[in-house]
């Protein structure tokens, strides 16, 4: 996923540290500012992991991918409305005559009242359009909370992909690039199962540092003072690795 500080293409050497500097009998891995997840995911066959962030986001990717340890099955939308594969219906159903909220057409996208360019309205409707049927699922308990968890996983993932931006939401691009022009799509997210009780957190670091326990402590802060959402009280990274330290 394209996200500020995320991982994956430093994963090798976050692991080698570790091999490193830990004998190996480690059990619980800490990943306390999560993000996409990705350390968290990287490292779950090994251990069990207790993973967090501040950010709704994050949290709906951890509890997908960290908490769930299996691949959700759907039964009930099976039984009921004879849905046979989630993704396939998500993603081709007819949104012609939905009646909600378009909330990502509406705001980020080409329309009557504004001009922005974030995704194509082709695609934005779409993302609405999944948004809000994972949701009515919910509503009506056709879906369980680790199915709803997976499925909004599986969209956020996708945006990306389809994103007419350089790397942040800061600004969209002037002219369409290719990749906005793609069909969106869900990601069909790989799930672990390390057969632990993985835990995932939506909290302050500052205040989860004094509830949890592990042996190996994975700590990637944002690199200044500027929140990856704009919220008043601009949280001291500082206090947690002084706190870690006087351990
Ligand atoms: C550099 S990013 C982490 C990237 C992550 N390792 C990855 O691979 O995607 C820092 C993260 O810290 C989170 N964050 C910032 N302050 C926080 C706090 N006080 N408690 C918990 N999370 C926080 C942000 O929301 C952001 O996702």
């Amino acid at each position: 996923m394209r996200y500020i500080g995320n991982k994956t293409n430093l994963l090798n050497n976050i692991n080698q540290v570790i091999i490193e500097n830990c004998d190996g009998n480690e059990k619980v891995f800490c990943d306390i500012f999560s993000g996409t997840s990705s350390v968290a995911r990287f490292s779950k066959n090994r251990y069990k992991i207790i993973s967090n962030d501040m950010l709704y986001f994050s949290y709906i990717l951890q509890k997908a991918t960290i908490q769930n340890n299996n691949l959700p099955e759907f039964k009930t939308l099976k039984e009921k409305l004879n849905i046979d594969n989630v993704f396939e219906y998500l993603e081709n159903e007819n949104v012609k005559n939905a009646n909600y909220k378009y909330f990502t057409y509406e705001n980020y996208s080409p329309n009557e009242k504004c001009d922005r360019m974030y995704l194509t309205t082709e695609n934005a409707k779409r993302i609405d359009y999944i948004r809000n049927t994972i949701e009515i699922w919910k509503e009506k308990n056709l879906i369980n909370k680790r199915e709803y968890y997976y499925l909004i996983a599986s969209l956020i993932e996708g945006v990306p992909f389809v994103s007419n931006i350089t790397g942040t939401y800061g600004a969209y691009l002037k002219e369409w690039d290719n990749r906005a022009y793609k069909k969106f799509e869900m990601i069909r997210l790989n799930v672990i199962n390390n057969l632990c009780d993985n835990e995932c957190y939506k909290e302050d670091a500052n205040q989860l540092i004094n509830k949890i326990e592990g042996d190996i402590l994975y700590i990637d802060p944002p690199y200044n003072s500027r929140q990856y959402l704009p919220i008043n009280s601009i949280i001291s990274i500082k206090r947690v690795i002084s706190r870690v330290y006087k351990k």
